[in-house]
């Protein structure tokens, strides 16, 4: 783990790296950088030292200082609480609720701005991270972020391609109170939302999701989501869930592994062309992505499970209907593909209140599918 974040104590190495962050490109002086942040210069060596060692680009040159590299995106748990300040409180987007409007209470406000984050440059999966420390008996808002991951799970038992650098790969430990087993899938639901107006805020881009939790940024998937959870069998009541989401961010280099190359995009390439080239870096990276993620997720659940209306960023936007208006399966003819069957051809009519998927066959009958997997036909 890179960060100190659980004594809330803010190392030299955060405080440098936000420092040039905050002037990426410039060179500023290792004696201002000492004067401002108050710490020695060698302590700022030191930092620079192992930022740098850590893989963070950053230049020193003789009479003018250090620099960060226009294009490093380093995750810090540091930076990415600076974004979700800055998104709570409206400053950044302009996008805070009217004066007159019943805001996110303080509470709520307050469970948001003091989540637990735990920053990895690498680690075996987010999701066993977040699941193993639910079982040892971790609280709710414990939030696992990683540059990659070495065995990262997708659904039905695959593999996540989660390279190095390229991607941000990202887990959230929620234990709601007494929501029934079958209300799990509006986690997913929210987080598909929450991550595609993130897309939207960070790249410029449109994002679309294709049912029940992909995606896709110009017909390419970049965005996968996994949820696990734990039942209480008793009353089937959920302990905890888990809402792993992996996104890719920049293009791996070398590309997308065979398997998945006609399917994977990045929201990020390098195409000159591309309206998101260079904004996702100048607009915050990696870290200001996962704020956008970690906040409107929050703000959607509590909309959902706490009756909060107004939150800074939602406007009284309720996740279903977001979560409709994106849902871009709807109105086209897919097949429908159930574990042990043939793929069957059918017409989607919508998505109801539970985000099931309203489908009519060609045999005129309809069904209401709750999970599964279905592909576009063409
Ligand atoms: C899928 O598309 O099959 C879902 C992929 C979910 C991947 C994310 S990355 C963060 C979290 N950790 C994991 O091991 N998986 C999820």
């Amino acid at each position: 783990m890179t960060q100190n974040n659980k004594t809330g104590k803010v190392s030299s190495r955060d405080s440098v790296l936000h420092l040039l962050e905050t002037r990426k490109g410039n060179f500023i002086s290792g004696e201002e950088i000492a004067n401002e942040l108050g710490i020695s210069r060698t302590a700022v060596w030191k930092a620079v030292k192992r930022l740098r060692d850590e893989g963070c680009r950053i230049d020193a040159v003789t009479n003018k200082g250090y620099r960060l590299s226009h294009d490093s995106d380093i995750l810090s748990a540091e930076e990415i609480r600076i974004w979700i300040r800055k998104l709570l409180s409206g400053t950044k987007t302009g996008d805070a609720a009217p004066a007159s409007s019943p805001s996110l209470s303080e509470h709520a406000e307050l469970s948001i701005r003091s989540l637990q984050l735990d920053v990895f440059d690498s680690i075996d999966s987010t999701n066993s991270y977040c699941l193993k420390k639910a079982q040892e008996g971790a609280a709710d808002g414990l939030i696992a972020v990683a540059g990659r991951q070495t065995r990262g799970r997708g659904r039905r038992g695959r593999s996540f391609f989660s390279p190095e650098d390229t991607g941000l790969y990202l887990s959230i430990l929620i234990r709601p109170f007494g929501i029934l087993g079958e209300r799990a899938v509006k986690f997913t639901t929210i987080a598909a939302v929450a991550v595609s107006e993130a897309i939207e805020a960070v790249s410029g881009k449109p994002a679309q999701i294709k049912w029940v939790n992909d995606i896709f940024v110009d017909g390419h998937k970049v965005c996968g989501i996994l949820t696990e959870a734990s039942f209480n069998l008793e009353d089937n009541t959920l302990d905890y869930a888990v809402v792993g989401i992996g996104i890719n961010v920049y293009e791996p280099e070398g590309g997308f592994p065979e398997n998945i190359r006609d399917i994977a995009g990045a929201v990020w390439t390098d195409d000159p062309n591309d309206p998101a080239s260079n904004t996702v870096l100048r607009s915050g990276g990696r870290n200001r992505l996962a704020a956008e993620v970690i906040t409107r997720f929050y703000c959607y659940l509590l909309q959902e499970l706490g009756g909060y209306t107004h939150t800074p960023l939602l406007h009284g936007r309720k996740y279903i209907d977001e979560y409709r208006a994106r849902c871009f399966v709807t109105g086209h003819r897919v097949d429908v593909i159930k574990a042990g069957s043939n793929p069957v051809r059918a017409l989607v009519t919508g998505v109801d209140d539970e985000c099931r998927l309203l489908v009519t066959y060609d045999d005129g009958t309809s069904e209401v599918l709750n999970s599964g997997e279905i592909s576009i036909r063409t």
